[in-house]
């Protein structure tokens, strides 16, 4: 049993700021870093260090090289990772000093997945395998389809939410990872109780887990429900933390744990990642969860 992450790959530009830029602002940063992110990646070598096994589906430009090294080093197969003529995909991340961050993306080579391609990538998968995807990449749908018709199962972290991601088809996946801001534009409804409520009922078959930051997470899977209390930490970035949460959660489910117990330690991981710099390189080892 594997995970195939099918997945953006990022170079993150991230500047240090007293406050998040303003209209018309011009503003001096305390502090600049280059780092290596994207949610896939981030989310691929979450799930390693959580101990899964994990395949990166994934597009960069010829300037990407070191991130696909960066995820071999990390255990990753990087065999479907293809090369293709586009830069690869960036961000530009600000920090300020609670660690909340504000985040643009430019797609590039992410956007760059062929369509008919997809269907193919996916007959190299076993129906015991599991697909992840986040909403950085093209071709999510179709994704989420040729999978569902491989009978393999489909989790989905819709970030950055969009409003093309109400006309995916939803109702194929078996897990639903998504903050309180992707569930309300989700579903219209800024409460989380309600949003909850509505996105069970629309689907039902799905596991479903709201990560809530300070306030925890809290999952509904059939006739189960439960609510994670978050780590009491000092966050100085809180960049990846749901990459982080996703990539554990995902790998415990995996290896047959039990509900609960893979939502504590997402949780624990994710708190510890909001205590260090950066995406990827602040995302912690398995030992280190407790
Ligand atoms: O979730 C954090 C990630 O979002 C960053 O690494 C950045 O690349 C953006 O994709």
């Amino acid at each position: 049993m594997a995970v195939f992450n099918a997945g953006s790959i990022n170079i993150d530009h991230v500047y240090a700021v007293d406050h998040f830029v303003q209209p018309g602002e011009t503003l001096a940063s305390r502090d600049y870093r280059l780092f290596c992110g994207g949610k896939g990646f981030n989310q691929s070598i979450a799930l390693a260090r959580a101990g899964a096994k994990v395949h990166h589906v994934g597009c960069i430009g010829s300037d990407g090289d070191w991130l696909r090294a960066r995820l071999q080093r990390e255990g990753v197969d990087t065999r479907w990772i293809q090369t293709v003529d586009a830069p690869t995909g960036h961000a530009i991340i600000q920090v300020v000093p609670d660690g909340e961050n504000s985040i643009i993306i430019t797609a590039g080579a992410n956007n760059k997945f062929s369509a008919n391609d997809i269907p193919q990538l996916l007959n190299h998968f076993t129906p015991q395998d599991t697909l992840l995807l986040q909403n950085e990449i093209n071709g999510v749908a179709d994704f989420i389809l040729a999978a569902a018709e491989n009978g393999q199962k489909v989790s989905f972290n819709p970030a950055p939410m969009t409003e093309a991601v109400k006309a995916y088809p939803l109702d194929k996946l078996d897990c639903l990872i998504l903050n309180a801001v992707e569930a309300a534009a989700l579903t219209g409804e800024t409460e989380h109780e309600t949003a909850m409520q509505s996105l069970h009922r629309a689907l039902p078959k799905t596991c479903i887990v709201l990560t809530l930051g300070k306030a925890g997470a809290w999952l509904i899977d059939g006739d189960q429900e439960i609510r994670q209390p978050a780590f009491a930490v000092q966050a100085v970035d809180t960049t990846a933390a749901g990459d982080t949460f996703i990539g554990f959660f995902l790998a415990e489910r995996e290896r047959g744990g039990q509900l609960h117990e893979a939502l504590r330690i997402a949780s624990r991981a994710a708190s510890i990642c909001v205590t260090r710099r950066g995406a990827a390189d602040s995302i912690p080892q398995y030992r280190e969860i407790g």
